[in-house]
């Protein structure tokens, strides 16, 4: 059999792959390099903010500095007055009516107080007079029985008992169970606060058809469903060169949270890998109208829960084949 021919699922599974294959491999490689670099350069503000996703961004990063350090043990009255007077700036230039805005002007607020007796730069002072709607800011106290009462459940039990399900009981899935797993998909920890990532949830059984006909992975049960998430992070809030993966990062911890959200809610769920090549996330964007500043992490389809359900055991490797307690230093 040529190799061109050992093909599965619309991959090459050639143990070798042809000079040809080889070629188109490379090509594809660099192909998806750019693509994703441009993209990147495009929207991120890496030399100025030009966009209001970034300056929301970039106030909900200034304000978790300041409250990060009053959060500190060792708090220190003084520290992060550049970062005051930049929130400060983008307050005054946006106005506190949005949910990061109003994040931001509470920080600087409770900020100002935490430096109670110095003097604050007029543009601090003149940020602080914007009228501001109420928002949970700055440091609260975590106890060990607060802690403790909110994780009695069996985490490893729980983890263990996810697998990708590809085999759903008909019947919509509760609007509100989703809405349940998309806040704790929100409580996933995201760099400087700045909550980059998005899931675009579609219920309707025409919709998921439609979306997940640009998904090759899920072709064989897809169209059971009850639901198709498309989850995407916001490249308009990263900043410098080395943030070029962190949507990817923030992504994927979004994208676990989501999924275990959906498992607690009893729902079923299997992620849909979005390793594609330029024009397959092209379509996909055209398809669902997205703006051209999401970048598309991964899809995740789920549904309700039939009474038993063939899944994969996928056996996990020795705990050690992912664990090295105090390795020797170099
Ligand atoms: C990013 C990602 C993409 C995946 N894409 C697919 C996919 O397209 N189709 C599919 O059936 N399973 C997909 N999976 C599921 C994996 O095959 C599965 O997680 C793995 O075999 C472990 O099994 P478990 O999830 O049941 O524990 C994907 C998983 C991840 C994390």
């Amino acid at each position: 059999m040529s190799t061109e021919r050992l093909r599965e699922a619309g991959r090459s599974v050639a143990a070798s792959p042809s000079w040809r294959q080889w070629v188109r491999a490379e090509w594809g490689f660099w192909r998806g390099v750019a693509y994703d670099a441009q993209r990147f350069r495009r929207h991120a503000w890496l030399h100025r903010v030009h966009s209001t996703p970034s300056r929301a961004a970039r106030m909900l990063a200034d304000a978790h500095f300041l409250e990060y350090g009053m959060a500190l043990r060792a708090a220190r009255p003084g520290f992060g007055l550049a970062r005051a007077e930049r929130l400060a700036g983008d307050l005054s230039a946006e106005g506190a009516g949005t949910e990061a805005a109003a994040i931001g002007l509470a920080t600087l607020r409770l900020w100002a107080d935490f430096n109670a007796g110095s003097t604050l730069p007029p543009a601090v002072q003149t940020a602080l007079a914007l009228p501001a709607p109420a928002a949970e800011a700055g440091t609260q106290t975590l106890t060990a029985d607060t802690l403790r009462s909110a994780t009695v459940l069996d985490f490893l039990a729980f983890a263990q008992a996810r697998h990708s399900v590809r085999q759903f009981a008909p019947g919509p899935v509760p609007h509100d169970a989703i809405r349940r797993a998309v806040a704790a998909a929100q409580a996933a920890p995201s760099s400087c606060n700045r909550q980059t990532c998005h899931a675009h949830v579609w219920t309707d059984p025409a919709l998921i058809n439609r979306v997940r006909s640009h998904q090759a992975g899920n072709r064989t049960f897809g169209h059971e469903l009850g639901g198709i998430a498309v989850i995407t992070s916001d490249l308009r809030h990263w900043e410098h060169a080395g943030e070029r993966y962190q949507a990817w990062i923030d992504g994927g911890l979004f994208a676990m949270s989501l999924a275990h959200g959906l498992h607690a809610e009893g729902l079923g769920t299997c992620f849909l890998n979005w390793s594609v090549e330029p024009a397959t996330d092209r379509a996909l964007r055209a398809e669902i109208g997205l703006d051209d500043a999401q970048l598309v992490i991964v899809l995740l389809g789920f549904g309700l829960m039939p009474d038993s359900a063939t899944v994969c055991a996928s056996p996990r490797l020795p705990v050690e084949a992912a664990f090295s307690l105090n390795p020797p230093l170099a």
